[in-house]
């Protein structure tokens, strides 16, 4: 028999211990009704290992995660730890773990389900219907290129720096998995970067050309500057299939695509490292909102883009696509039933907690088999 596959799950700050305990109970319907199993343990990151150990996570927890199939984080940071050392933040735990994985591609699609359509701050007719995908590049560019720091100059003044690097196998790598991807969708990538005023830029556009032309030219790949895609996303979304940028736009024009959708409660992601010879990735698996500190314990936060992330995780880590249909499937009856969170609430809706919106989704699972 398979050995079972190894999940480590860390849950966080904030509300992301309840929103994991969701997908506890997602799991505990597969073992049930799926006959699949997950060995699941459990760690700290974020606040939440600062409080225990002092670190935002430790050795232990980094090597833990090198040797499961995948990781799944709920969320990190809250106010609590805003004057803690930049490398003891919460965030801090964050960075390390995509780093130390080399999880270089961050997957964050952008999709409008039926039901919330209406909850956009775009009119509907621009979203009905939106799948998106933002590929960002997740372990170069400006987060990790050194120099960087601040430094106390002769007259007293400070100057802060920040570096900006790419190399050509770096965006060589992203742009494939740009390319492979839209060959499932709708096989069209749009690469983003400044090319008009950044050395990077111009390398990002010339390697993303020559890429395309060493076996992808049945892709089709258009270029388009950071600041344009931003109005672009606002403007008529639905002209984007892929969109494959750097860490820094990445993590912006994510978040403006997220808004898109109306409902940042309800978008996932994942972050997925190179194939080993096995054909194995690294991976973690991660919704796209924060740990919402304001709401955290109370039963209000919507657990559906967490158990997305586990539907992702079930299509690229132990490529169980029906499964991960399944999932989603779920997910758009309970919408459909007018069940709505807090932050999705409509008008004529029916408010539930975190809890009754995971009970309601292993609900629909059982009427899906
Ligand atoms: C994200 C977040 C992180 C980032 C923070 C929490 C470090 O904004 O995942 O988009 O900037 O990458
Ligand atoms: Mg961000």
């Amino acid at each position: 028999m398979a050995a079972n596959k190894k999940l480590l799950f860390l849950p966080g700050d904030g509300i992301g211990p309840e929103v994991m305990g969701e997908v506890r109970n997602v799991i505990d319907w597969m073992a049930k009704n799926r006959t699949v199993s997950f060995d699941v343990t459990e760690g700290l990151v974020g606040g939440a290992c600062y409080e225990a150990h002092t670190c935002a996570i430790t050795d232990e927890t980094m090597a833990d995660a090198m040797n499961v199939d995948a990781v799944l984080l709920g969320a990190v940071g809250g106010p609590q730890w805003d004057n803690v050392e930049r490398h003891h933040r919460p965030e801090a735990g964050l960075l390390r773990l995509r780093k130390d994985l080399e999880l270089f591609a961050n997957l964050r699609p952008a999709t409008v389900f039926d039901a919330l359509a209406e909850a956009s701050s775009l009119k509907t007719d621009l979203v009905q219907g939106l799948d998106i995908l933002i590929l960002r590049e997740l372990t170069g560019g400006v987060y990790f290129g050194q120099p960087r720091g601040i430094e106390t100059l002769d007259d007293g003044s400070e100057r802060g720096v920040d570096t900006q690097v790419y190399t050509t196998p770096e965006i060589d790598r992203i742009c494939r998995v740009a390319f492979e991807l839209a060959r499932k969708r709708q096989n069209r990538v749009c690469s983003v970067e400044k090319a008009n005023v950044m050395e990077t830029g111009v390398l990002w556009r010339r390697v993303a050309t020559a890429t395309h032309q060493d076996g992808y030219e049945d892709v089709e790949l258009s270029h388009m500057y950071a600041d344009n895609c931003a109005m672009q996303l606002v403007r008529a979304p639905k002209q984007f299939d892929v969109i494959v940028t750097d860490n820094l736009f990445g993590d912006i024009l994510s978040d403006c695509a997220a808004m898109l959708t109306g409902s940042l409660g309800m978008l996932p992601s994942a972050s997925l490292g190179a194939e080993d010879e096995s054909g194995r990735r690294r991976a973690m698996y991660e919704p796209v909102h924060g740990s919402a500190p304001d709401i955290a314990g109370e039963g209000k936060a919507n657990p559906l883009a967490t158990i997305l992330s586990y539907a992702m995780c079930l299509r690229y880590s132990f490529d169980m696509g029906d499964d991960a249909d399944l999932i989603e499937q779920a997910a758009q009856n309970v919408l459909s039933r007018g069940l709505r969170t807090l932050d999705i609430m409509q008008d004529g809706m029916t408010a539930v907690s975190t809890a009754d919106m995971g009970k309601a989704l292993t609900e629909e699972l059982d009427k899906l088999v």
